[in-house]
């Protein structure tokens, strides 16, 4: 059972109710139980001292690759569950792209029952839209939500014929869960392997060019707007895309996106040293299309930052640019990364902690994500200025693809709590799952 505690002192920010002051949190048995300016007469309970901390509800990442089943050598649910502790979610939902795809509710059990043995974080499958991820034949939506996923995507692939596309977002309504989609469509995308642009010019690489991701984005959502299903458009990297979610949802689509923590700080400017560490899918773009995500995220048109999280092995990685299988490492360095849009004055701490917390939660239809009397505690305690140096080998992942690898970064996560119990503390290695 989890224990009784009381953080004071710290700046509490929970953007489901608005609420940013100083104030005293009193957790009990795994719920918050008060949040006070100035708790009076607590006995019995261990004190955290947050003064000059930042206290807010547990990260909730709507994308992340464990990669189990099938490709363990590059992550597992046990160290991506710490990694995602470390890096302050407390609730993280996995892509289907495993071996065997999850396509089928034995994968989806058997990711939540490793889950439960081996994660600190909650796991929230995401299940694959078609089989195989092939785009060709529908998955059991029902059987899959019964055996617990909570939304569907192809992503890593796009589905490219229309007419599958509609029936997915047509029977997605009648289990009431999201469609998340890798919005690339690939007879633009081609060969490209870096942002189509002056960048692939001089890199001479193949482009993948931002209308890829637009015109797919345009066709996606005219497909929601006709079947009234919740569109939830993934790792959104593009002006055009933010311009049409925005547009969208201004005439009623049901439309939700997130944005990674790569896509609203680097630009396509990074692979100028053909590192692999920065390929993605989609690309780095130029830094028009950065701003807007960054605009995006300030004006509520993208409603959350997700990882990503894409381990690769060292092997993969260290090849050829062209070779190297896209995707970076998320889950550590994402806070870290993202406060720099906070320093820049473009997110106030509320709206970045929405971005990380309550909005996901309510993508997924999730009860987390809020700091509410009552809530479950999964909670986080940040230091934003606490400057440390990020080396992937120390990490908790498996894998150490990360394009900030090396570098210092600034707002450091100090602890992490699921349920009330303590799964993460920064500078003590791995503590019970
Ligand atoms: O960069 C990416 N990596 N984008 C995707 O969509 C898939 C992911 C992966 O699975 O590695």
């Amino acid at each position: 059972m989890a224990g009784r505690f009381w953080i004071r002192g710290g700046r509490v920010l929970d953007p489901a109710s608005g609420r940013d002051e100083i104030a005293d949190l009193l957790v009990d048995d795994g719920r918050v139980v008060a949040v006070e300016p100035a708790l009076a007469g607590v006995a019995d309970a261990e004190e955290v001292d947050a003064h000059g901390l930042w206290v807010a509800p547990g990260f909730v990442d709507l994308h992340a690759h464990l990669r189990e089943p099938g490709q363990e050598y590059k992550e597992d649910i046990a160290s991506g569950g710490r990694a995602a502790a470390a890096g302050g979610f407390t609730s993280v939902a996995c892509m289907a792209n495993t071996e065997p795809v999850n396509d089928d509710p034995s994968v989806t059990d058997y990711i939540l029952d490793r889950a439960r043995k081996d994660s600190p974080v909650r796991v929230f499958p995401v299940a694959a839209a078609t089989r195989g991820l092939a785009g060709e034949v529908m998955t059991e939506m029902a059987a899959l939500v019964a055996a617990g996923a909570v939304a569907f995507s192809d992503d890593g692939k796009t589905i490219m014929d229309s007419g599958m596309q509609r029936r997915v977002l047509e029977y997605s309504r009648l289990v009431e869960k999201p469609v998340m989609v890798h919005a690339e469509d690939r007879t633009l995308v081609g060969d490209g392997v870096v942002n189509e642009g002056a960048v692939s010019t001089r890199l001479g690489l193949p482009g993948n060019p931002a209308v890829a991701e637009v015109v797919h984005v345009a066709r996606d959502l005219l497909l929601a707007e006709l079947t009234g299903a919740h569109l939830h458009v993934a790792h959104v990297s593009t002006a055009g895309a933010v311009a049409l979610v925005r547009e969208a949802r201004a005439r009623g689509v049901h439309v939700t996106a997130e944005v990674t923590p790569h896509h609203v700080t680097l630009t396509d400017e990074a692979a100028l040293g053909y590192d692999p560490n920065t390929k993605m899918a989609p690309p780095l773009r130029g830094k028009d299309d950065v701003a807007a995500c960054v605009l995006g995220l300030a004006d509520g048109t993208l409603d959350a930052i997700a990882t990503d999280h894409a381990p690769h092995a060292v092997h993969e990685k260290e090849v050829e640019f062209t070779a190297a299988p896209p995707g970076v490492l998320g889950f550590e360095t994402a806070f870290a990364v993202v406060m720099e849009l906070v320093r820049r004055g473009q997110l106030t701490p509320l709206q970045l902690m929405a971005n990380l917390s309550w909005n996901p939660a309510r993508v997924l239809g999730l009860p987390h994500g809020r700091l509410e009397r009552g809530a479950a505690a999964d909670l986080v305690l940040l230091d934003p200025e606490r400057r440390w140096s990020y080396d992937p080998a120390q990490g908790f992942s498996k894998s150490r693809n990360s394009p900030w690898a090396g570098q210092t970064l600034a707002g450091r996560v100090i602890a992490t709590w699921v349920a009330g119990r303590l799964v993460h503390q920064v500078g003590r290695g791995a503590l019970a799952t």
